[in-house]
């Protein structure tokens, strides 16, 4: 890493000399560690817009550019050529496998699926109705009660264990969730099945009849998770490493992930989508909404578009729109009519002066709510979907930071805006 210098000329003449950073490629990083030590000030960065948290090697976006990288290979290649299981190793490991080391990891995935039979109990315990995302929350982070002793963070071969069953696992106790929303017994996974088919099999089959894998439905669902598998330091990304960054059990740090993937301005937006296009109703009412969306006193949002980084396009959202095509030609299901309607509302938005000036274009959320819907996949397990397609980027992310010699407790500063000393009063006294 080269470095450069920033001045700093604070008042009265006081100066500081900051190093600069220089990763392979992207904006250089002005190195603010010594401020507070040497000057006594912090930076002020609301929701780090300006900050990077970590060194990584793992993703690299370019949000002018609309570039997304996984370990230097661009999302388009892997998404044409790869598979997710291939992306997980190569998110893992930095490097793709050979054929041998590719057959060994999917083996090692497959043979961790299925859940000790006392984590099934847990479903039990919730109501019919309960959120997925909160019963895959609360199931992961029971994890870290099963598997406490046996979590070493200093040790490679735990690393590899707890990698494995995070991506093993996720599917199942996703495809458990949604069988309890809908009172059907749980789908034991299949080792015959490869990780999109075994999900839609744990998810759709039942114990009455055989259960056909739609191909089409299998590969919609891989590149999915190709396109969510990573996305260098998000919010639910930061949440992990932060949450583990205290040593932390990381099965417990990888629940909170999953929560913070769960609000609406990140993960939950692909809900959030469909919702709103099922409010929207028809095109006649999009004129309606858009203004809703461009009026200051209302809260209304359009979800799906707008990105904290992206500012001109979101690349996935570009090679995910073609498999939205292809899934509703080859699928031939009804909700053509609502996918006319995101069209149409694509187009009305990328047209208007407020979205074109904010640079509000149509993010990955937009249309992978569209594919989930024609595959038949509930509204309420939407984010479930992007949970298990971030889960290996998570994990990525947390053996970066254990492994890291360097590693730190992450502990912001703030500005403080409370009142100042002032002395207690007695309670008769207020
Ligand atoms: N509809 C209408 N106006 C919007 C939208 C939107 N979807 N998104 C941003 N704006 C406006 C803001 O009101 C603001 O306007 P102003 O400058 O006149 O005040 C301007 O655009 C900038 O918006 P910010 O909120 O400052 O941008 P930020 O980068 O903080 O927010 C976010 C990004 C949260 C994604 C936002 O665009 C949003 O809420 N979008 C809808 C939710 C969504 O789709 N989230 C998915 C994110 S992608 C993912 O997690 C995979």
């Amino acid at each position: 890493m080269s470095q450069d210098a920033y001045r700093l000329i604070g008042p009265r003449g006081n100066e500081m000399e900051l190093p600069v950073h220089r990763g392979t490629t992207g904006p250089d990083v002005i190195d603010v560690a010594r401020l507070y030590r040497e000057k006594g000030v912090f930076t002020y960065d609301p929701g780090f817009v300006s900050t990077a948290s970590c060194k990584s090697d793992i993703t690299f976006i370019d949000g002018e550019e609309g570039v997304l990288m996984y370990r230097g290979y661009p999302v388009e290649q892997l998404a044409a050529k790869s598979s997710f299981i291939e992306v997980c190793h190569l998110l893992l490991h930095g490097s793709l496998p050979t054929q041998a080391e590719l057959d060994d990891f999917e083996n090692t995935i497959r043979r961790h699926t299925m859940l000790n039979e006392g984590m099934l109990n847990f479903f039990k315990g919730f109501r019919y109705d309960a959120h997925p995302m909160a019963m895959l929350s609360a199931v992961v982070g029971s994890m870290s009660a099963y598997y406490h002793d046996e979590m070493d963070s200093s040790n490679p071969d735990h690393r590899d264990i707890f990698a494995h069953r995070i991506l093993a696992k996720l599917p199942t106790i996703a495809a458990a969730a949604y069988k309890l929303n809908i009172g059907q017994p749980f789908i034991y996974p299949r080792n015959d099945l490869n990780y999109s088919e075994n999900f839609l099999h744990m998810m759709f089959a039942v114990p009455a009849e055989p259960y056909e894998i739609d191909p089409v439905a299998s590969e919609a669902l891989d590149l999915l998770f190709i396109l969510h598998a990573d996305h260098e330091q998000n919010c639910s990304t930061s949440t992990v490493r932060m949450a583990a960054s205290s040593q932390a059990n990381p099965y417990s740090a990888i629940a909170g992930g999953i929560s913070a993937l769960w609000g609406p301005a990140h993960g939950g937006a692909n809900e959030a989508v469909l919702r709103m296009l099922n409010e929207i109703g028809d095109a006649s009412q999009i004129g309606k909404y858009v203004d809703k969306a461009k009026d200051k006193n209302d809260p209304f949002r359009l979800m799906g578009f707008g990105h904290r980084v992206y500012k001109n396009f979101d690349p996935r959202a570009t090679i995910i729109r073609e498999m939205c095509h292809k899934v509703l030609d080859q699928l031939d299901r009804e909700d053509t009519p609502l996918f006319d309607l995101a069209r149409e509302l694509e187009q009305v938005a990328l047209h208007d002066d407020y979205f074109k000036e904010r640079n509000l274009y149509p993010n990955v959320d937009f249309y992978s709510g569209i594919i989930y819907k024609a595959l038949g996949i509930p509204t309420s397990m939407f984010t479930v979907m992007f949970a298990m397609g971030r889960s290996v980027g998570w994990v990525a992310h947390w053996r970066e930071m254990i492994t890291d010699p360097q590693i730190k407790i992450a502990r912001p500063r703030q500005l403080y805006i409370g009142e100042p000393k002032r002395d207690y009063v007695d309670i008769a006294k207020r």
